[in-house]
């Protein structure tokens, strides 16, 4: 998974450097041709000689400690680099990242390299939580560091909680993930080039008065990385979304809707000629009878609310539909493949992405989704826990194949 990949491993110093040995290891084992840059910190805690042993490379920790003279060592590791792994960060490295310092081989490397930057910190429980060493992490996340968070346990000052350097063979997995999706995402670029892609994301609101309605818990997660994912590809994408807990991405249109009503007619307007929708949102299936004009009063007891059906849009696009794949989505808690089914022939769908929002990663505010992939044959693809990021894009790789004429 990892040949070919060169990974520059920055080792700070924590008392967790030890595991960055157990890391540097697997990460070789992998495949991968790793360059260790250590802080002199880190050489208080483990040595170059074991880094040396386990890469097969040369470790740098002085930026003036120039051994080849062809080249400088920071620059040439810099523009080397697949992937730059600092594991562990400290609260000081973290700080020195956020704010362009340069002052060893590894904060050097960082400000030269164009490689994406994965830190995984570990710290004292305090030192994590504190608002410095936060708001320099979220700078980073703002900049596209990814973080590896620690795990919570014993840390090695004795206090128990969150500040553990993740396990190695967690942040190898992760290592992998990345390759693997940028792979992907490489091989997908152009899959959708040309095609106009409808996306619907989030829950309807059915207004009862003013300032009360019916929603439900959809946060948009899944129906924007479609989009976002759509986009990467290449599709001209609109996306048509309801209540979220997050924002549309920034670069695709995107229109905020209400009810059940006022999201059917948006998807109208591009419906003819789009050639892929993707009907993600979780639509009310009934709203109030009356929308009462202004606040209702508090009368009696108990409340009758008259609910009447909504328009079932993905079932009026399907009974409309002539050249446009039509891909549908099942949130359930029970007898998930025969709902599925069913969803797909009475809504006339090409796919049904089926998830069962009960089970553990998998649902509506998770980042992660488990979901299956039916047709009217059966089951084309049971996924497995992934980021909905993942799942977005391994949805369009089929689907794209099928709207070309393959099976895949
Ligand atoms: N859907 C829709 N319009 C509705 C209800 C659902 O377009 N009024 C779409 C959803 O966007 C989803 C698919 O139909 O893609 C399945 O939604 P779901 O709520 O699971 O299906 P229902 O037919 O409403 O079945 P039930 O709620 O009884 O499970």
């Amino acid at each position: 998974m990892l040949t070919g990949k060169t990974i520059v491993l920055g080792v700070t110093g924590g008392i967790a450097a030890f595991k960055a040995a157990s890391l540097c290891s697997k990460l070789v084992q992998k495949g991968a041709d790793v360059h260790v840059i250590m802080t002199e910190s880190a050489k208080q805690f483990i040595t170059e000689l074991t880094f040396q042993s386990l890469s097969k490379n040369p470790v740098y920790s002085d930026t003036f400690d120039e051994r080849d003279p062809s080249v400088v060592s920071h620059i040439h590791l810099a523009d080397e680099a697949d992937l730059v792994l600092i594991a562990p960060a400290t609260a000081n490295m973290i700080a020195k990242m956020a704010h362009g310092l340069a002052d060893d081989m590894l904060s050097t490397t960082l400000l030269a390299t164009e490689a994406p930057v994965m830190i995984a910190p570990a710290m004292n429980v305090h030192m994590y939580a504190h608002p410095a060493v936060q708001a320099n992490m979220r700078l980073l996340e703002s900049r596209g560091v990814m973080m590896i968070e620690p795990g919570e346990g014993l840390l090695a000052c004795g206090y128990v909680g969150k500040g553990r350097l993740e396990e190695p063979e967690t942040i190898v997995q992760v290592v992998e993930r990345f390759f693997a999706a940028r792979n992907e995402s490489v091989q997908g670029q152009g899959l959708l080039r040309g095609k106009k892609v409808i996306v619907t994301s989030g829950g309807t609101v059915e207004r009862i008065d003013p300032v009360r309605y019916i929603t439900n818990d959809s946060s948009g997660k899944m129906g924007f990385a479609i989009a976002k994912a759509a986009k990467d590809m290449g599709a001209e994408v609109h996306v048509v979304y309801g209540h979220t807990d997050v924002e549309p991405p920034s670069d695709v249109d995107a229109v905020k809707v209400q009810s059940a009503e006022d999201m059917y007619r948006a998807v109208l307007e591009h419906w003819e000629d789009s050639d892929l929708v993707i009907k993600a949102a979780a639509v009310a299936d009934y709203r109030p009878k009356v929308t009462a004009a202004s606040k209702m009063k508090k009368s009696g007891d108990t409340m009758t609310l008259e609910l009447v059906k909504t328009v079932d849009i993905l079932e009026e696009l399907g009974k409309t539909k002539t050249k446009q794949f039509l891909i549908g989505f099942a949130a359930e808690t029970n007898d998930v493949e025969k709902y599925a089914q069913d969803k797909l022939k009475r809504k006339n769908a090409d796919l049904i992405v089926a998830n069962d929002v009960t089970a553990e990663g998998a649902g509506f505010r998770s980042d992660t989704n488990i979901v299956q992939v039916y047709d009217a044959g059966g089951l084309v693809e049971q996924m497995p826990v992934m980021t909905k990021d993942e799942v977005a894009r391994r949805l369009l790789t089929i689907a794209a194949a099928r709207m070309n004429g393959a099976l895949s």
